[in-house]
């Protein structure tokens, strides 16, 4: 297993995150549990804040990959923007007293309820993403007599994925508007004339865990191309380009992700050029990078339970968790690596697959992984799990979700509680006609 940020191998040979050894953090919060490198994290904001500062950029971190209260706090000092795309997500931050005036709203369904809310507490940003939410807001910014900054989601026709990208002049996807039939400029003709709605710039989001810039330069042209054309049609001029998140991470051996640093590079470099080419103002340029700031920050620890050899098959090491707390594996086939918490830095002699406890076949978190001799009882760490693995996890099987602990210069502080069984049936109701055989 690869270490990142404060990984280490203490005097005990145990693997220590944040100066805890992990076999200790197993003993006292018990596992499952999600161990937070604060160093690290705080170190990916920077990165981004350095990267991005250079030019008039803003980063956002996308509350989808995880977030919490403490998150929020991180986030905040950090100085990062937020973008959150539910009313839970919302919630979260403004319970975290993240400043309102830092928050874009996302979601290709925005609920009325969460509209009102979001402009209420005065966030940054509504990303719009179809015209039905367009009027919708229109008739919520007229009904509250406030006024909304905005920007338009649109559907670059870029799709990019960890090894390669097409330029497919796609049309066909629920998020945003098309520009090849007209929407997106309906979209701006729209938003200039509705009262009380701004529109500040244009927004799009053309994949997740991308390990190319190309696709970048490529929709900053074509969203800055499409700039132009609006301009011309209707006078608008964009003052703000958002390219959503999605640079990939490390999680296997030959993931190869690009620096910070270069994306950055590469796109305030086909920003200016297009913004020139056009005969634009540069806009302001915003990123939401979810993946890439929580993702290697994370490990998971859990308890080796039962272990069962096939002969001539293979052996199955059944942990205390699986996709109920990491559902990537089951959901998209993700790899992880992982080492045995007190034999962090030995060599691997056996081959074995660690198995969820879910029923469901497909519950494997890592098939065939190399790792040292181990036994029931073992403490095993997943690394890179920071990122759409608890923000994602479910009660399938009543199995609680687990805790997560922020972990730092050899403190570690529960900033999750563990789900208790009283949790899980904390919403469930019996009718009273039920209640009278309950004895
Ligand atoms: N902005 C928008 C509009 C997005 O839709 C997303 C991710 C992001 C930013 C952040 O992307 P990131 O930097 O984290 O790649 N559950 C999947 C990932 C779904 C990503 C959805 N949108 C997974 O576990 O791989």
């Amino acid at each position: 297993m690869r270490f990142h940020g404060t990984m280490r191998i203490n005097d005990k040979g145990h693997l220590e995150i944040g100066g805890c050894d992990t076999v200790e953090l197993a003993r006292v919060f018990g596992t499952p549990l999600y161990v937070l490198d604060e160093e690290l994290f705080r170190e990916n904001c920077r990165a981004y804040r350095r990267a991005f500062a250079r030019g008039n950029g803003r980063v956002l971190y996308a509350g989808k990959a995880l977030l919490t209260l403490a998150v929020c706090r991180l986030l905040d000092e950090e100085g990062l923007g937020l973008d959150v795309v539910s009313g839970g997500e919302l919630y979260t931050a403004l319970q975290a007293r993240f400043p309102a005036s830092r928050i874009y709203v996302h979601g290709n369904n925005k609920s009325p309820a969460e509209l009102r809310t979001a402009l209420e507490a005065g966030v940054r940003r509504i990303v719009v993403d179809n015209l039905d939410e367009l009027e919708l807001l229109g008739r919520i910014v007229a009904e509250l007599g406030t006024e909304a900054d905005i920007l338009l989601r649109l559907t670059p026709g870029i799709e990019a994925h960890t090894h390669e990208y097409i330029r497919t002049g796609q049309i066909d996807s629920k998020f945003g508007l098309v520009i090849p039939n007209g929407q997106a400029l309906e979209g701006v003709r729209r938003s200039v004339e509705l009262p009380g709605v701004r529109l500040r710039g244009l927004h799009c989001h053309i994949g997740s865990q991308i390990f190319e810039l190309e696709p970048y330069a490529d929709a900053a042209r074509i969203l800055m191309r499409f700039a132009r054309e609006a301009r011309d049609e209707t006078g608008w001029t964009i003052e703000e380009l958002n390219l959503g998140g999605g640079l990939g991470i490390y999680y296997t051996a030959g993931d190869d992700p690009p620096a910070v640093e270069s994306l950055a590079e590469t796109i305030f470099g086909a920003v200016a050029e297009a913004a020139g080419d056009r005969d634009l103002p540069v806009p302001e340029v915003t990123v939401e990078p979810g993946r890439s700031i929580a993702g290697p920050a994370g490990t998971t620890l859990y308890t080796v339970g039962t272990i069962k050899e096939i002969p001539g098959v293979r052996t199955y090491v059944a942990v205390d968790g699986g996709m109920g707390d990491n559902p990537r594996p089951a959901l998209y086939g993700a790899r992880y690596e992982a080492c045995v918490a007190i034999k962090a830095g030995r060599e691997a002699d056996v081959t074995v697959s660690l198995a969820g406890r879910c029923c469901e076949s497909g519950d494997m978190l890592i098939w065939d992984a190399e790792l040292p001799a181990l036994k029931t009882g073992d403490i095993v760490a997943v690394s890179c799990t920071g990122a759409y693995t608890y923000s994602m996890a479910g009660n399938y099987n009543r199995f609680p979700r687990p805790a997560m602990v922020l972990v730092r210069d050899g403190q570690a502080e529960l900033i999750v509680r563990r789900e208790s069984y009283a949790d899980l049936i904390r919403n469930d109701l019996v009718p009273a006609r039920l209640r009278d055989t309950m004895t």
